[in-house]
């Protein structure tokens, strides 16, 4: 992407040539991302040159080409791997990055847990493998099943490819293994093995693989086990989800148990019983990095005891009870050839700094995020300086400095546009209630600026949200560019929806077979039925994300008693149902407020009324059953003597309550420690049942 010349700008030869260019390009990134599981593009920058191909073609309708790649379905529906549901969520871990972090995870773990000074708190450090999760299924010590992490709650079937690793057991060995259980660690290939396939694939004139985390990807992702088991891929346990039975007390016990069974586990991994310890081993790890053999990205911390991991449980994808303590970044100097604006799903324009390409720590870089205009003023950087760039694990590389600020010659500071460059709306920066400016500058267009509508499809049918098997990008783009999906009820309408844009049958279509038509049909309905956190992510309302899904769909559990409570909340300010939405432990003003204006475009009634009638929007996960406070809203308030106001929360939240920081109408349990004030007052006039701490922890406790 060197020739960044403005679409309005390109003289009718520079368009031709042009788009010559971008279906080359496109051919070549479709190939590496289907045939070989090696993307040499980001999704980003393949989409980038797809939308460029298109402006090219609307502003010289006859220079369309035959084989134009806004015509094709590339890749078209694969049959991928079959699914498998991890009986427990496999978590990613949060990332400390300095010194100060590391003692900072050991604080809030101490706070949580009410540890004071003297009580010794055991952490682990072992090498954070860069390499890709598998979940291992025993029964009866045979190996089940295998899968990848996916998107944590769902992966892919890769039993038979798992099967082929010698590092993985058929059958464990030793003794004292639970009937059940699922171990997980990371599969990995080792520097030497990399170079020896990079060399095999050179040689055959393929494609390269990128980093040893790709080439281990790729070999496992395979669709014939019989090209895994050519491939040395190794496997590190770490770790375990569902068992039958507890097998040990602390990690360290644990990880001794796996390596009895048979796994391969980390001769690094050791506990320390003090944070300079655990400070002293991610130097070590630092220091012998480069002789390791294999590529490591950091040192993951434990807690040793697992009776405390499970108390400190988990913040939305995250353990508290474990965190990654990255590398620093790798760093380059490289020159930036021209800045483009990206449009995002919320309309948010970002300033992309397109690179030379250069290799940063393995991988090719040729974009860099500039974040925003006051970054790109404090950076001072222009087109054609030369840039520090750093790149830390799969965050988007960034720009760091310019190397040359006094260059004669220097071009202009870099102006950012007041239109949006998709539609041409105004792009202007919000100013909130307390007078501060948005530093993102957005466009207003909303749901008539393409870049939005097919983000927010593209985010709609994710997998984070809708999860449409066969319905990613590409096929969005496809169906939008020809005018058949616009909104996302659309895609649930899609025969009706064909004909009447006047195209033939989906089966007919290029890239489509009947086979692979009925598969997207059958993948569409079988998403009617949707549960509500997902699909309240996938309408991708700014501040209303997974995590604030999910406190929603917990907390209502009824989709229409939630979305009554927003369009009540809308209507009337102040209104209980304001209140009820705003009090939810983790939800804030931002997100209630962004509901509020989402309910009150006439477009978004006006899609939902449709949109919901194409759904079966599932209950919220039910809060556990059993559990007394199931379901009730309760308020902590005074000292609490016996855990930490934290894990009170933690607790009540895991058993299924909803934890307020206000008493209502609506409250159904008030905790009253000692000190208790106005809470207090207020729950006994509306007569709430008060409790104290232990009254509290008795109808908790066993369960
Ligand atoms: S423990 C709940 N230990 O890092 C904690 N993860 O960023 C589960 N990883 O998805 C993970 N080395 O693929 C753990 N020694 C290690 C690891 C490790 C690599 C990966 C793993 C996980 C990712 C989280």
């Amino acid at each position: 992407m060197n020739d960044q010349i403005a679409v309005e700008a390109l003289t009718e030869d520079q368009a031709r040539k042009e788009l010559a260019r971008l279906v080359t390009e496109i051919k070549l990134a479709d190939a590496a991302y289907y045939g070989e599981d090696a993307p040499h593009l980001t999704d980003a920058e393949y989409d980038a040159l797809r939308q460029r191909n298109l402006a090219i073609e609307a502003r010289f309708p006859t220079l369309k080409r035959s084989d134009s790649p806004s015509d094709k379905v590339s890749g078209a529906v694969s049959d991928g791997f079959g699914k498998i549901e991890h009986g427990v969520p496999m978590l990613s871990l949060d990332n400390a990055f300095t010194d100060e972090d590391v003692q900072d995870f050991a604080d809030r773990i101490r706070r949580f847990l009410g540890l004071d000074g003297e009580e010794p708190l055991e952490i682990t450090a072992e090498p954070k493998i860069d390499g890709l999760s598998l979940s291992l299924t025993y029964q009866d010590g045979r190996l089940e099943k295998a899968a990848t992490r996916g998107d944590g709650q769902v992966g892919e079937d890769v039993t038979a490819n798992a099967r082929t690793l010698d590092d993985v057991p058929e059958v464990l060995q030793g003794e004292g293994w639970p009937s059940r259980i699922e171990i997980r660690g990371e599969v990995y290939m080792n520097d030497e093995a990399f170079a020896a396939l990079n060399a095999v694939e050179e040689a055959a004139g393929r494609k390269l693989y990128m980093n040893p985390r790709n080439a281990a990807a790729g070999s496992l992702r395979q669709k014939d086990p019989k090209v895994t088991a050519q491939r040395p891929l190794k496997f590190f346990a770490y770790a375990w989800g569902e068992v039958s039975e507890p097998f040990a007390e602390t990690q360290v016990e644990a990880v001794k148990a796996l390596s009895e069974w048979g796994f391969d586990t980390n001769t690094l991994f050791k506990a320390h019983d003090q944070v300079e310890g655990l400070v002293a081993a991610y130097h070590d790890m630092i220091e012998r990095r480069a002789r390791l053999g294999y590529d490591i990205d950091g040192v993951v911390y434990k807690v040793n005891r697992l009776d405390w991991q499970q108390r400190l449980g988990k913040v939305s994808r995250f353990p508290r009870w474990a965190i990654a303590h990255k590398f620093p970044a790798e760093k380059a100097v490289t020159v930036l050839e021209a800045i483009d604006i990206q449009v995002g799903r919320t309309g948010s324009l970002t300033p992309v700094a397109r690179l030379k390409p250069i290799t940063v720590g393995g991988v090719v870089v040729s974009n860099a995020t500039l974040h925003n205009e006051e970054e790109i003023e404090r950076l001072d950087v222009r087109v054609g300086d030369q840039v520090e760039i750093q790149r830390a694990g799969d965050v988007i590389p960034q720009v760091l400095r310019v190397l040359d600020p006094d260059r004669a010659g220097r071009g202009d500071p870099f102006q950012m546009p007041e239109v949006c460059p998709e539609c041409g709306s105004a792009a202007v920066r919000e100013i909130d209630d307390k007078g501060k400016m948005d530093v993102r500058r957005r466009c207003t267009g909303g749901l008539i600026c393409p870049a939005q509508a097919i983000e927010r499809l593209k985010h709609f049918v994710s997998r984070k949200a809708l999860d449409i098997d066969g319905i990613g990008a590409k096929q969005i783009e496809m169906f939008y560019e020809r005018g058949i999906v616009s909104a996302p009820q659309h895609i649930f309408q899609l025969p009706a929806r064909i004909e009447a844009a006047g195209y033939p049958p989906l089966f007919e279509w290029e890239g489509f077979g009947s086979v692979s038509a009925s598969k997207l049909f059958a993948a569409i309905d079988e998403r009617r039925k949707v549960p509500f956190a997902r699909f309240l992510n996938g309408l991708g309302i700014r501040h209303v994300g997974q995590t604030t899904s999910d406190l929603f769909s917990r907390t209502f559990v009824k989709w229409s008693e939630f979305w009554s409570a927003v369009e009540v909340a809308r209507d009337t300010p102040d209104s209980d149902a304001e209140h009820a939405l705003v009090s939810i432990d983790g939800v804030g003003g931002a997100a209630v407020g962004a509901l509020k204006a989402f309910a009150s475009e006439p477009h978004n009634q006006d899609m939902m009324a449709e949109l919901i009638q194409e759904l079966d929007i599932q209950d919220g996960e039910a809060p556990a059953s059993e559990s007394p406070v199931a379901g009730k809203t309760v308020v902590f308030t005074g000292t609490l003597e016996a855990m930490t106001r934290d894990e009170a929360k933690a607790r009540a939240t895991s058993l299924g309550a909803k934890v307020s920081g206000s008493v209502s109408g609506r409250t159904d349990i008030l905790v009253a420690g000692p000190g208790a004030g106005s809470k207090l007052k207020k729950a006994q006039d509306l007569g709430v049942t008060v409790m104290t701490e232990a009254e509290w922890i008795d109808l908790v406790s066993g369960l």
